[in-house]
């Protein structure tokens, strides 16, 4: 049996309506004075908004709004931690209502807010991998995290992803084990009627990343029970939200899926299509999910086939391809390579079909010019074949 760990995981609160459980879980916890955030809108004209905010103010609680728009940034953590040491100094939690971008800005707020002021001068990007000059030393608030779209599985994890585009762009993570939220409240209620834009993006982006868990070179049992259990709930869900079949079911069974996807990234890493997200990402202004989206299909294509060509070494990966295909229900899996391929092939196939719609990548601002550079900057990460640099560049121009 081989080495392996799994790191601590949130309290997890599952269900339709769990969220009304929120004010008396932050109070049974000891919690006086959370820190709200959410994205604003999309939250806000719900029912479920009003009915939180009343049965915090029951529940006696002192506690702050703040609300987020667009991609994390430094910028906006560095706000809100500035409005929370103004408006409510004593806070001792935060709780974060939305998207990836809210639960990620919130994870770094968490962060920051539990620095004393003088460490944190500088803000938030000091502390980031890659672009800062010192390393976070893990003092965090606890955090509460609700996801309103199923995608990111930040809910899970235990990295915010803050970026800044444009030439001098970058999109960096805020890592510690200690960031693994408090506690994740999956409602399925919260999801129903997200908009099909960003249950494409963001389902997309679950699915990349539970088939990249799986065929991880790091992958685990436990990662391959979470990813198998994850592509079989979400990729059904995902076909029929997308065509138009809401329902409260589906939406759970999304909303697991980018759990689990969270949880085993957190553990198993991630392949070459996020290795694409991070450069990507700061050169423009494009969702993380529509990256995915539009990547995962041909990336997926070369993989396989890479996998195919290197013989014995490639057997394992391109055998769990086919799997993912199989449990997908797009292909048997068949036995031995050839049929593996076919399957892998397949599976390529099926998920540019599910990113029809998503756009391209000169739709965000991208040009031909740049690819090579991009393709340069991203990276394999646990993918199971390396690609050359030039094969990365030719993905990157057959999506432009
Ligand atoms: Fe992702």
């Amino acid at each position: 049996m081989n080495r392996y760990t799994i790191a601590r995981q949130p309290r997890l609160i599952a269900g339709e309506d769990s969220l009304e459980g929120l004010p008396d879980l932050l109070h049974s916890d000891g919690r006086r004075a959370p820190a709200v955030i959410t994205g604003g809108r999309s939250i806000r004209g719900r029912d479920q908004w009003s009915r939180l905010v009343e049965a915090l103010m029951d529940a006696g609680l002192e506690f702050l709004e703040c609300t987020v728009r667009g991609e994390p940034s430094p910028e906006s953590v560095d706000a809100i931690v500035a409005d929370i040491r103004s408006d409510l100094p004593h806070c001792d939690a935060v709780v974060a209502i939305g998207g990836g971008s809210v639960i990620d800005t919130a994870k770094a707020v968490a962060a920051g807010v539990a620095l004393p002021a003088d460490e944190y001068g500088g803000g938030i990007v000091r502390f980031l991998e890659g672009v800062g000059d010192t390393v976070h030393p893990g003092s965090t608030l606890p955090l509460y995290a609700v996801p309103s779209t199923a995608g990111t599985g930040s809910e899970a994890t235990k990295n915010a992803v803050l970026s800044r585009t444009g030439a001098a762009g970058f999109k960096k993570s805020l890592r510690h084990d200690n960031f693994i939220p408090h506690t994740a409240i999956i409602d399925p209620l919260l999801q129903v009627g997200c908009p099909p834009a960003v249950t494409q993006a963001s389902g997309l982006d679950a699915i990349t990343q539970l088939l990249e868990v799986f065929v991880s070179r790091a992958a685990t049992p436990v990662t391959d029970a979470l990813a198998r259990e994850g592509l079989r709930r979400g990729g059904s869900a995902l076909v029929a939200l997308m065509s138009g079949e809401e329902s409260v079911a589906h939406r759970g069974d999304m909303a697991l899926a980018a759990y689990f996807s969270g949880v085993g990234l957190a553990n198993a890493g991630l392949g070459l299509v996020h290795g694409y997200a991070s450069p990507l990402g700061a050169r423009h202004d494009v969702p993380h999910g529509v990256v995915c989206g539009v990547l995962v299909g041909p990336v997926t294509a070369a993989v396989v086939r890479a996998l195919a060509a290197a013989g014995e070494e490639g057997r394992e990966g391109l055998r769990r391809y086919a799997e993912a295909a199989e449990i997908l229900g797009v292909a048997h899996a068949g036995d031995g390579p050839v049929a593996h391929l076919a399957a892998g092939e397949a599976l390529a196939a099926w998920l540019a079909k599910r990113a029809e719609g998503l756009g391209r990548l000169a739709d965000y601002g991208f040009t031909a010019a740049e690819l090579p550079e991009l393709a340069a900057a991203s990276g394999m990460k646990n993918t199971p074949v390396a690609l050359d640099e030039a094969t990365r560049t030719a993905i990157l121009q057959e999506v432009l």
